[in-house]
This record gives structure tokens, C-alpha cells and sequence, in this order.
């Protein structure tokens, strides 16, 4: 069976636990081999929010500038990308072609190539710039999937509202995961609201 290479993008925006839950996950499973690049701000965000060093899941982390990661050319076979979390500023970029870092040359790659991209924003509110650009992305074949986690599956900890967040992410990507309650398969607590409602 052939892994899904996978390029996993921290950008500068709050919310660097999605990812870090993310990667703990990609940690459990072997049918991904993902290679990690930050922005710089995406470096001091992870650093502020998890404090942990990154490469100690032992995938490989690239450099912000480093133009000779295998991801930054089509011809490497990379057909999916989450940036998660993506800064406003970042799509941006990215829904108008700027790729002056290895994280924006990934996504640039990937919309090229017609690959897969998830770009999990994280910004509130949003202006008209921010509307205008994920409009954009999502024309240029992005899935623009903000972080907003979900409450009807009643997450009992930040963990499991996190994977309201994730579990989204890797379905984007394709990837089979169990990580949230699905709509339809409501919990016993979810059905007595509904039979007292009936
Ligand atoms: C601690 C910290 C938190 C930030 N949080 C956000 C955020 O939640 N959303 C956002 O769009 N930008 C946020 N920013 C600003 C971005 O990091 C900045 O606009 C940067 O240029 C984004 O580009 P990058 O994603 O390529 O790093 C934050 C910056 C810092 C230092």
C-alpha cells in the first residue's frame, strides 16, 4: 500500500493545538508520511501555544525558506496540504500567488498541480480583504475550512473539540478517521433531547 505524502503547513495563526493534534494523530497511523513546514510566525505560535519541539514526532520539518524540500517542486508526487491553523494573511497570499516561503510555494504547488489543499483559517472577524481572498482560494480549487469547532457531538474536553476540527480535516484529505461522533449516529444524550422534543 503506497502512503499519502502529505504536507502539513503551520502558518502564524492561534490555534496551533489543531495542529499539534493533527500531527498526534498522523503519529497513530501509517498509511501517511507527512513533512512539516512552518512560517516564521507559525514557529513562534507553536511555540507560544504547545512549547513542545516539533520534530519530535520524527517527521521531517523544512525550513521556511528551504526551496529544495521535495514539496516545493509538482514533480515530487505531493497531492495534499493542510495549512493548519492558516492566518488570514496566508490565504491571502496564497489566493493571489505569492510564494515567497517554502509554506506558500507548497500551497501554490498544490493548486498548480490540482491537488488537494485544506486551509484552516483562523481569524475574527473577517474584513472584506479576507471574504475577497478565501473566495478566491476556494476558486483556485482550495477547501477553505475555518477552525470552527462543533458542539452537537457535546466534546467533554478541549481534546475532543479540537477533533471536531480535525476529524473535518482528514476527511478533506480523504483520510478514514473516527475521531468525531457523525451526524446520524447521535449519541443516546443527543436522542432523549430529541424524544423530549417530540
Ligand atoms: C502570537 C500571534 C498570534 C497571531 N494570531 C493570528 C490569528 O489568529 N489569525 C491571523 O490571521 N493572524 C494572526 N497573527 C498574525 C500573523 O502571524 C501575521 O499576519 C503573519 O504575517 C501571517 O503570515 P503566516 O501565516 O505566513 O505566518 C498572529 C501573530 C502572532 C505573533
Amino acid at each position: 500500500m503506497s502512503r499519502m505524502k502529505l504536507v502539513v503547513g503551520i502558518g502564524g495563526a492561534s490555534g496551533a493545538p489543531y495542529a499539534r493534534r493533527l500531527l498526534d494523530h498522523l503519529a497513530a497511523r501509517d498509511d501517511v508520511e507527512p513533512a512539516i513546514v512552518f512560517s516564521v510566525n507559525g514557529r513562534q505560535v507553536w511555540a507560544q501555544e504547545i512549547g513542545t519541539d516539533p520534530r519530535s514526532y520524527g517527521f521531517p520539518v523544512y525550513g521556511h525558506r528551504d526551496f529544495h524540500a521535495p514539496f516545493a517542486s509538482g514533480s515530487a508526487l505531493y497531492r495534499h496540504m493542510v495549512i493548519v491553523p492558516c492566518s488570514a494573511s496566508g490565504m491571502a497570499r496564497i489566493a493571489h500567488g505569492v510564494s515567497d516561503d517554502l509554506l506558500g510555494r507548497a500551497a501554490e504547488v498544490m493548486l498548480k498541480e490540482r491537488g488537494k489543499l485544506v486551509l484552516c483559517v483562523r481569524e475574527t472577524p473577517l474584513s472584506q480583504v479576507h471574504l475577497r481572498a478565501a473566495l478566491l482560494a476556494a476558486e483556485a480549487g482550495a477547501v477553505v475550512m475555518p477552525a470552527a469547532p462543533s458542539f452537537y457531538t457535546h466534546p467533554a474536553s478541549i481534546e475532543d473539540l479540537l477533533d471536531t476540527v480535525v476529524a473535518r480535516i482528514l476527511d478533506h484529505l480523504g483520510l478514514e478517521n473516527d475521531l468525531m461522533q457523525r451526524w446520524g449516529s447521535a449519541p443516546a444524550r443527543l436522542r432523549a433531547i430529541e424524544g423530549e422534543r417530540s
